[in-house]
């Protein structure tokens, strides 16, 4: 079996994208494998979030991956600050990671120049940090967007590094995954690229219904097919490509049909869309609400996830200082 991890920075909600994209494959992926996944709210700290937020910020990442589908049960599902074996071997590890390295990770340029005003070194050892995570429980696979996979590259990086420095070969050199044929890029309502966090062109799945109305009858369309069946243009291939994730094949074959034939409204497409959206989403929504408000069941699952991480995460601690040289006395 392999071991499977992944982490989720606690900013923001979860949209469509990222549940078609991503979350979906994790609630598969937990029943054939060793999974561990965790709300990276250290990670967080870089961008100095209000104290005010920190706690909230965690929660809603849980309740909504609980009410996707993540089962505790199965995965281990934890808070990375709830793990103090974390940062210590985040110290240890940063002790042969070099400034010069680090210095040069795109992810790292990127920052520093959307927050100047904010470079602090958490920024600059933020792949340690993310080595430390992925790492510490040996994971095989780490499935992640295109935009970390540096970050993954410089964790292998620093575990090669480990095994070489102490003649070991105690760590596994984690391989970043994309889940191949089930790879899903879901476009967003604005007609460009894909739908995402920064370019608030997406529908959450804790958006109530007459907020994802009203963004889907906003998206972008065109002035209509002028001649029987012509090519789409960008944004409308983006609504069908929409529609074929949530409708049903014979509404979207019915819009494919009125598009050929010069018939179609885009109006009454969105209408549509925008209800089998909602009957997606609604039961979801209703359980983030309800896992949300549920204090004793959150507490019961962020206790089980950190109680078998660290399990997980001392063994690997244990040994590595051993390897390093502390003995006991
Ligand atoms: N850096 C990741 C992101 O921004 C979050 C993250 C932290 C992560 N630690 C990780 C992802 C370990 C995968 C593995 O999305």
């Amino acid at each position: 079996m392999d071991t499977v991890l992944s982490g989720i920075r606690s900013t923001g909600n979860l949209h469509l994208g990222n549940y078609f994209g991503a979350v979906k494959n994790f609630v598969k992926m937990q029943h054939e494998n060793r999974c561990f996944f965790f709300v990276a709210d250290y990670h967080s700290l870089t961008t100095h979030p209000n104290p005010e937020n920190i706690h909230d910020n965690i929660r809603v990442v849980i309740s909504e991956y609980l009410a996707a589908g993540l089962d505790p049960e199965i995965a281990t599902i934890y808070v990375q600050s709830d793990i103090p074996e974390i940062p210590e071997f985040y110290l240890l590890l940063n002790m042969n990671a070099y400034v010069g390295e680090l210095e040069r990770t795109t992810t790292f340029k990127e920052k520093i120049r959307r927050q100047p005003e904010n470079i602090n070194a958490g920024l600059l050892t933020y792949p340690v940090l993310m080595c430390a995570d992925i790492i510490i429980h040996n994971s095989d696979k780490v499935p992640v967007g295109k935009d970390q996979e540096q970050n993954l590259e410089m964790a292998r990086r620093f575990a090669r590094r480990f095994n070489n420095i102490y003649g070991v070969e105690y760590f596994t050199l984690p391989e970043p995954y994309n889940f191949g044929q089930d790879l899903i890029k879901v476009p967003g309502l604005d007609g460009s690229g894909k739908m995402g966090k920064s370019e608030g062109n997406g529908i959450y799945l804790a958006d109530e219904p007459e907020v994802i109305r009203k963004k889907v009858m906003r998206a972008v369309t065109d002035a209509g097919p002028q001649e029987p069946d012509s090519p789409m243009s960008g944004p409308v291939a983006n609504l069908f490509y929409l529609m074929e994730l949530l409708s049903t094949p014979d509404t979207v074959e019915h819009f494919r049909t009125q598009y050929n034939h010069c018939t179609i409204r885009y109006g009454d497409l969105k209408k549509q869309l925008a209800e089998d959206m909602i009957k997606f989403t609604t039961p979801i929504r209703e359980r983030i609400q309800e896992i949300y408000h549920n204090d004793a069941y959150l507490r019961k699952v962020v206790k089980m996830g950190a109680e078998k991480a660290r399990e997980s995460a001392s063994k690997t601690l244990r040994d590595v200082r051993e390897i390093i040289g502390y003995r006991p006395f």
